[in-house]
C-alpha cells in the first residue's frame, strides 16, 4: 500500500463505516487491548467520546490513564467511582454529544476481601470468612483476585449500569492474558481438587472439619495446634464451612464473566504501533484471542507517519524562494543550510511513513483485511478536542 498523502484533515468527507464505527452503533463492551505504550486508553477514551457523539449512553473505564487525559475525563485522582464528563468539558472543545458520557478508573487494587464481601450471603458470613487464619493463608495464594474483581465490576456496569456501550480499556499485553482470563483460572481453582474435596467433604453431615474436630482428634492433630499456637482445627473447620457458602456464588459469577468477555455483543479492539516489536507482539496476542475465544472487532495501527506529497520537500526553488520571503535579510549560505536541513528532515519522515506503511501492509496481510490507522499527532492527547482527532481517524475507513 502507497503510504497515505498529508494532510489528512484535507481528506475529511463523509467516510463509509467502518468495523469500530459499526462496533460503536451496535456492540455492547469494547474492549481496547495491545502492547505497553502503544495507545489503549487513549484509543478508549476516544472511542467513548465518539460512541457519546453517535448517541450512545457511555461509560468508559480506564487503568491507569495519563494524569491529562484523567483531567480531560475529569477523573482527578478518583479510584473506583464513576464520574459524568462534564458537559463544559465537551463544549470548550465545540463538541455536542448526543448522550451521556461517563468515565471511571477501574480499580485494579481491589482484593481477595471485596471478593468475599460481594459475594458472601451477608455481611456477617463475610466478616467470619475474613476473620479466619485460613482465609488469610488462602487469600494470598488466591491469584488474580483483583483482576477477578475488576472484570466484576465491569460485568455490573454493563448488565446493570443502564449504559448502551461500555468502553474497556487493559492492562499492557503482558499482564492482559491475566487480565481477561481471570474468570477462567477462578473456575480453575475453584474446580481445582483440593478445593472440592474439602469443600465437599464439609458439605457431609459428617464432614472432614467435624471429624477433626470430633471423633478423630488425634494426638498428631492437638500438636498441631500447639505448633501453630492457635485453634487450627476450630479455624479449618470454619472456613471450610462458611467458604463453601461463597464457592457457589462464586462460581457462578465466574461463569457469567467468562461468557460476558466472549459474548456476541463484545468485541476487542487490537492497537499497535508500526514498530515492528509491536507489530509482532500484536499478531502473537491476536492469536491468543482468537484461541481463547475472544472476538476481534478491529486492529488499530496507531502513530502512523505519513507520507508527505510527491514535491513538499523536493522542489528547493519553491522552497528557496518561500524561506527567502521568511527570512529576507538572512545571508545566503545559512538560507541554503536551513534548506538542506528541512530537506533532510522530510526526507528521513517519509522513509518513516514508507517503513510504518510496510509494517501496516504486514499486519494486513496477517489479519486479512486493513487495519484502522491514526497518525502520529503533532500533540500530546491532552483533552477532548484532541480525543475527537484521534477518534475521527478511528471511525474512517480503513486504507482511507
Ligand atoms: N496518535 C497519537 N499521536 C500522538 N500521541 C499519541 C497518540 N496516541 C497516543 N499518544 C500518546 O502516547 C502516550 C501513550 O498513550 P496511552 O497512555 O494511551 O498508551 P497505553 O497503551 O494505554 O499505555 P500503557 O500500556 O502504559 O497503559 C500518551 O501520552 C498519549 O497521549
Ligand atoms: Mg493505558
Amino acid at each position: 500500500m502507497t503510504p497515505p498523502l498529508l494532510p489528512p484533515e484535507l481528506a475529511a468527507e463523509a467516510p463509509p463505516r467502518n468495523p469500530l464505527h459499526e462496533a460503536l452503533l451496535t456492540r455492547r463492551l469494547i474492549i481496547t487491548a495491545g502492547s505497553g505504550g502503544v495507545g489503549k486508553t487513549t484509543t478508549a477514551a476516544a472511542l467513548a467520546v465518539e460512541a457519546a457523539r453517535l448517541g450512545r449512553r457511555t461509560a468508559v473505564l480506564t487503568i491507569d490513564p495519563a494524569r491529562r487525559l484523567a483531567n480531560a475525563l475529569g477523573l482527578e485522582a478518583l479510584t473506583g467511582e464513576l464520574r459524568r464528563v462534564d458537559p463544559a468539558h465537551f463544549e470548550a472543545a465545540g463538541l455536542n454529544p448526543q448522550a451521556e458520557l461517563w468515565a471511571m478508573m477501574l480499580d485494579t487494587k481491589t482484593t481477595g476481601d471485596q471478593m468475599v464481601r460481594r459475594f458472601a450471603p451477608d455481611a456477617e458470613t463475610a466478616q467470619r470468612i475474613l476473620d479466619n487464619t485460613y482465609y488469610k493463608y488462602f487469600s494470598t495464594s488466591l491469584s488474580g483476585a483483583q483482576e477477578y474483581m475488576a472484570i466484576e465490576q465491569v460485568r455490573a456496569l454493563v448488565e446493570e449500569g443502564g449504559f448502551d456501550i461500555v468502553i474497556l480499556d487493559t492492562p499492557p499485553a503482558v499482564h492482559a492474558m491475566d487480565f481477561l482470563e481471570a474468570p477462567d483460572r477462578m473456575l480453575d481453582a475453584l474446580d481445582s481438587s483440593a478445593i472440592q474435596v474439602l469443600v465437599k467433604s464439609q458439605r457431609t453431615p459428617d464432614g472432614l472439619a467435624g471429624r477433626l474436630i470430633g471423633k478423630g482428634r488425634g494426638l498428631v492433630l492437638r500438636s498441631l495446634d500447639r505448633m501453630t499456637g492457635g485453634p487450627f482445627l476450630e479455624d479449618l473447620a470454619t472456613f471450610l464451612g462458611v467458604f463453601g457458602t461463597i464457592l457457589d456464588a462464586l462460581k457462578e459469577a465466574s461463569g457469567r464473566l467468562q461468557a460476558l468477555l466472549r459474548a456476541e455483543d463484545t468485541r476487542f479492539c487490537l492497537v499497535t504501533t508500526p514498530k515492528r516489536s509491536n507489530v509482532d507482539e500484536a499478531m502473537h496476542f491476536r492469536a491468543e484471542l482468537a484461541s481463547r475465544g475472544f472476538r476481534m472487532g478491529a486492529f488499530v495501527v496507531n502513530r502512523v507517519h505519513w507520507r508527505y506529497p510527491d514535491g513538499v520537500g523536493s522542489d528547493a526553488t519553491a522552497q528557496a524562494k518561500a524561506l527567502a520571503a521568511l527570512l529576507p535579510d538572512a545571508d545566503p549560505a545559512a538560507r541554503e543550510a536551513l534548506l538542506g536541513r528541512m530537506r533532510a528532515g522530510l526526507r528521513a519522515h517519509n522513509a518513516m511513513a514508507a517503513r510504518d506503511s510496510r509494517a501496516v501492509d504486514r499486519l494486513a496481510e496477517a489479519a486479512g483485511s486493513a487495519p484502522i490507522r491514526v497518525p502520529l499527532l503533532p500533540l500530546d492527547v491532552r483533552d477532548l478536542a484532541g480525543l475527537h482527532r484521534i477518534g475521527r481517524w478511528l471511525l474512517s475507513a480503513p486504507g482511507g
